[in-house]
């Protein structure tokens, strides 16, 4: 996830307004970051800098102030290619006067690049959004318009058609901002799977990936939906549909200030995150499910079929949250007839001894920083076995001690509490696993495609799960006082429960433990005390039965059972509280029954008034062992 901006006007300080923009946006990306601005003589600025907007300003601040302009800032979260001052946003064509911003992922843009290097094309950085500059620098020369000749009333209407075209050759998710330095009296806009929004200013408008990149110069707003391109002029902004069709767009006033706007209008960044967690799956698996088998993986990562076919074991190895969803790996891998194990990355030598080069060490970390997993990745490394990390942060020290990276597409996470990144890992770990059965020939080609579209059903099936906030607060705001919290769950669920727990802990500072419900009679069925909370997670499946015997035995002590069900296993289930999800295959079911359990313990916390985006001794990554 990025942020993008762009504004066109005659306030004289355009530059500024471009960086406080960004400013407010680096919630949404912040490992690298650019502006460019043209004025009225198609004269073209362009700064760009490594790290945060703050570097940024220093280097625009010492040059000097330029009049009014048209322009486009972005704040870069990278997702192809290192963060970088070359792989900073915006990028340009070859003449370097067509300029783009972009957030998003371009599926096909190593297609497109192959065709532009063969056509000449020059490229200067390692990323996709650069390729959307020069097809449109092919579209404007396709117009057949020698630039000299252009007449002055044409400069919108060709600059419009190539734009245009250009969105025709992409494929992926974008929200795009682009500037023409020979057309300073518009900027365009393009919306498809990323957020776009427009600002009404007077004599001045706005665009960007959402409303606090301009709040505080005006509420009037116009939200873009997918497929709809906004052609940006300093007194008026008109909408088009990808076909060139007129669009109607009616306008609203935000009542939000600017810092609820950059939580999205919610409380806080974990609400937004839990929020953002069927943007981070359907981003996780956009393009990378079908063909089932490796090619797609080998193209990306440079894991072969024969690879996954050639390795005797996989090993899982994390640390918190990301360690719960190694756990649910494990389980995946050895459905699919694969020997696998996880181990918490702090416990991990012993283990990583007896490794070598048959076996794949599978590495997850949302930062890639966590020193506990960079030490049991070296520890792997020097024992011969190959590592496969999978991360939410391009250019983080894992990935450059891997030899594959599978990138997560979750955006920045702020909030301490892991939520959308532990659904983008487990969205990952979905993945690589079906292509490691196909590899292996544990899942045909039917097999592959239903596995597939479960998987890409997940997405909407998280809203519908999210629907059910309110039911989930108000059980939660019931349990405020409880000051101890069991979790059980079985097989693919039993992670959850861990994880559960751990959210609860973490934001709410309250006792909380997660268990096999198998091992509730050996032991700690003894702490149960009359009203104690016990959340259990019962989906249909196998271990359904089981569940519910375990369930009857936690009330007969007085447990007060919160039961996470489906319809079906609704009916075998005898708890005080239902929670019912949405009904998928059991394998698939922890992508849907940990969301409660994250509102869950994210309204604990707030009924108990913790500080929930920093929880006291918490930090977002544990750089020290
Ligand atoms: C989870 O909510 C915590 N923030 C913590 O357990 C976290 O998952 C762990 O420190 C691992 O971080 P990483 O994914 O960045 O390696």
């Amino acid at each position: 996830m990025c942020g993008i901006t762009g504004y066109i006007g005659d306030n004289k300080k355009t530059t500024e307004i471009l960086i406080d923009g960004l400013k407010r946006l680096e919630y949404r990306g912040y490992d690298s970051c650019g502006i460019a601005a043209v004025d009225a003589k198609s004269a073209l600025y362009l700064k760009r800098a490594s790290g945060r907007v703050d570097v940024l300003a220093k280097l625009v601040a010492e040059e000097p102030a330029r009049g009014p302009q048209a322009g486009v800032g972005h704040t870069r979260w990278a997702t192809h290619g290192a963060p970088s001052e070359d792989n900073a946003h915006p990028h340009t064509d070859c003449a370097s006067q067509l300029v783009v911003v972009h957030n998003g992922i371009i599926e096909n843009y190593l297609d497109l690049k192959e065709k532009l290097l063969a056509a000449g094309h020059k490229f200067k950085s390692e990323t996709d959004t650069e390729v959307i500059a020069h097809v449109l620098e092919d579209k404007l020369k396709s117009l057949h318009v020698q630039e000299k000749a252009i007449r002055s009333d044409m400069l919108e209407p060709v600059f419009f058609e190539a734009f245009r075209r250009t969105l025709a050759d992409l494929k992926g998710s974008f929200a795009l901002s682009v500037i023409w330095a020979k057309c300073p009296s518009m900027v365009l806009g393009a919306r498809l799977h990323s957020p776009l929004v427009v600002g009404l200013g007077k004599g001045e408008n706005f665009i960007a990936s959402d409303v606090s990149a301009f709040l505080k110069h005006t509420k009037r707003v116009i939200f873009m939906n997918d497929g709809e391109i906004a052609a940006v002029k300093k007194d008026s902004v008109d909408f088009y549909t990808f076909q060139g069709k007129k669009v109607a767009k009616e306008s609203v006033t935000i009542q939000w200030d600017s810092t609820m706007a950059e939580k999205g209008g919610y409380k806080h960044f974990m609400l937004k995150e839990i929020h953002e967690q069927a943007e981070a799956v359907e981003n996780t698996l956009r393009g990378r499910l079908l063909p089932m088998g490796g090619d797609i993986l080998n193209a990306e990562m440079g894991l072969t079929a024969a690879a996954m076919k050639a390795f005797a074991s996989v090993q899982f190895v994390a640390c918190g949250t990301a360690y719960h969803a190694c756990l649910v790996g494990r389980v995946l891998f050895e459905n699919f007839g694969v020997h696998a194990g996880a181990d918490v990355a702090s416990e991990f030598t012993d283990r990583a001894r007896l490794l070598d080069k048959h076996t794949l060490v599978v590495a997850i970390s949302q930062s890639g920083e966590t020193a506990d997993t960079l030490f049991a990745v070296r520890e792997a490394r020097a024992a011969g076995a190959k590592v496969l990390s999978i991360t939410n942060t391009v250019g983080s020290t894992l990935t450059r001690e891997s030899d594959h990276v599978l990138y997560t597409h979750c955006g920045p996470e702020i909030g301490v509490a892991s939520t959308k990144a532990f659904l983008g890992q487990l969205a990952a770990i979905y993945l690589l696993a079906g292509h490691f059965a196909a590899a292996r020939g544990r899942m045909d080609a039917g097999d592959a495609r239903k596995y597939a579209e479960d998987l890409l059903k997940i997405p909407r099936l998280i809203e519908e799960t999210l629907e059910q906030e309110k039911e989930i607060a108000r059980i939660a705001e019931g349990f405020a006082a409880s000051e101890h919290f069991l979790f059980i769950s079985r097989h693919v669920n039993y992670p959850i429960a861990l994880e559960g727990a751990l959210k609860i802990k973490e934001i709410s500072y309250v006792h909380a433990e997660g268990y096999p419900a198998g091992e509730m009679k050996h032991g700690p069925i003894a702490i149960i005390y009359k009203g104690m909370p016990l959340l259990a997670v019962a989906p249909s499946g196998r271990a359904l039965d089981l569940m519910a015997g375990n369930i009857e035995e936690a009330k007969a002590r007085g447990a007060d059972v919160v039961a996470i069900v489906d319809e079906a296993s609704r009916k075998t289930v005898r708890a005080s509280r239902y929670i019912t999800l949405p009904k998928t295959s059991e394998l698939l079911t922890p992508l849907l029954t940990v969301i409660p359990l994250q509102l869950f313990a994210y309204y604990v916390a707030l009924a108990k008034k913790c500080d929930i985006d920093k929880p006291r001794n918490l930090a977002k990554s544990v750089t020290v062992r």
